[in-house]
């Protein structure tokens, strides 16, 4: 429960309602996560939280890039410009061409800064109530237009792949004045699925038959390990410009999420709103972050990323179906997938399994997962693992409990008194 003051200082109630329906397993969980990476250093391995991908990654930028960036044109003296930064946008048209053949050059583009930020600008300055999301995603598609006062709709997805007959009735239930917007993220986080080109411009087909908007989370856009599904642009229908967006980042295959650089693409009209919105908040991205992403992006090569973020998925799908999760799949792209929890687990905690295994193993080996249910409300026999540490590390963790976890393992019982201290005690740290 979150502890409310009493003082006169007092939160709207859509803060409350954004922790509380969507958040607080996640935030409970970044507690669990910090406490036993604390207790096990170096050995801690973090498949959870996501907070950066460098470890996966090659590096792109060195010391000596910020250095020679800093000292070329004093970036710190000024007031950056709210239209971004015209080096990097450049860049990104370049290095889309090379990934997708695609040709941006006449779409509108605009730095942001990173999907979180642009999710919460679009959702306060877009007219309606209602955002569709689908309902296997991360939480913060749902807490931030929450926390701006919209109403969440969930879409089913089946393994990660949208319902189109369950988005076309929900679509349907609404009418076109209360409609924001309909979230995407392809390359799913955390199910690992991914649209065919077929399955989106049947997409396209239904939302504009209705007059929605698109916005596809496109954070990762060439890691992908099913050949008959690569993590395609939105924009490869050529019909997704008249009511899409596409949000792009530097937080994953580039490995630098605290540069804090988005970049969106697509419907003019669209791109101008959220523009007009950074402008009269002042949104500004420090110029000297948006010329190393600039130069991040001239020196990406996505083979040799994506070969990288494919080593470790294979040495974590591989593990556990060597400890006994036979059925487990390669995702067909992205950076996270779901494991069922042991049938054990499944029988004694039913929909908390999910969040009790993941505690069990963060507290006996030091291994940061969590439950898919912060993502994904359905989920609660799963955990989901993301591909954060590279493949040496991960395969160190298999061989470190070859003996000890497997899927017909039985409880321990001892396990679940300390999983309510601990989430006790995350619950009365409950800012972060
Ligand atoms: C699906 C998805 N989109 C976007 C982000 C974060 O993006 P940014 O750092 O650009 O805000 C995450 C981070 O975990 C994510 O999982």
């Amino acid at each position: 429960m979150l502890i409310v003051s009493k003082s006169q200082i007092q939160m709207k109630s859509s803060f409350w309602a954004a922790r509380s329906e969507f958040n607080q397993i996640y935030k409970n969980f970044l507690f669990v996560s910090d406490y036993y990476q604390k207790i096990y250093g170096e050995r801690y391995i973090d498949l959870f939280t996501a907070s950066t991908f460098s470890k996966v990654v090659p590096s792109l930028i060195a010391t000596k890039d910020y250095v020679n960036e800093l000292k070329s044109d004093m970036y710190y003296q000024e007031y950056p410009s709210p239209s971004g930064d015209d080096q990097l946008i450049n860049s990104f048209i370049d290095f889309i061409k090379r990934v997708y053949q695609l040709d941006f050059s006449s779409y509108e583009i605009m730095v942001c800064q990173g999907t979180m930020q642009a999710i919460d600008a679009i959702s306060r300055v877009l007219n309606g109530k209602i955002v569709f999301v689908m309902d296997s995603t991360v939480t913060f598609a749902k807490s931030i237009p929450t926390a701006n006062g919209a109403k969440i709709v969930l879409i089913k997805t089946n393994n990660g792949i949208i319902d189109f007959d369950d988005l076309e009735k929900k679509i349907k239930a609404y009418s076109p004045q209360e409609y924001m917007y309909l979230y995407l993220n392809y390359p799913n986080n955390p199910t690992g699925a991914q649209l065919s080109k077929s399955e989106f411009s049947k997409l396209i087909d239904i939302t504009q038959k209705y007059n929605l908007q698109i916005v596809h989370d496109h954070d990762i856009c060439f890691t992908s390990y099913d050949p008959e599904r690569p993590a395609i642009s939105i924009f490869a229908d050529k019909r997704a410009i008249e009511n899409s967006i596409e949000i792009y980042t530097l937080s994953k295959e580039f490995g630098l999420s605290g540069l804090r650089v988005g970049i969106i693409v697509g419907n003019k009209k669209f791109i101008r709103m959220i523009k007009y919105h950074n402008y009269e908040m002042n949104i500004m991205i420090p110029s000297l972050n948006q010329r190393l992403a600039a130069l991040a992006l001239q020196r990406a090569d996505p083979k040799i990323i994506s070969n990288k973020i494919q080593s470790t998925m294979k040495v974590l799908v591989e593990g556990f179906q060597s400890l006994g999760w036979t059925h487990l799949k390669m995702p067909q792209a992205g950076i996270a997938f779901l494991l069922p929890v042991p049938n054990s687990y499944v029988k004694e905690y039913g929909d908390k399994s999910g969040a009790i295994f993941s505690f069990y193993l963060q507290k006996n080996y030091g291994i940061g997962v969590g439950p898919a249910k912060c993502n994904c409300l359905t989920k609660g026999q799963y955990i989901r693992v993301l591909a954060m540490e590279p493949s040496e590390k991960c395969q160190k963790m298999f061989d470190f409990i070859k003996n000890k976890v497997n899927v017909d393992m039985e409880i321990d019982h001892r396990l679940y008194s300390d999983y309510c201290n601990i989430i006790q005690l995350a619950e009365e740290h409950d800012v972060r």
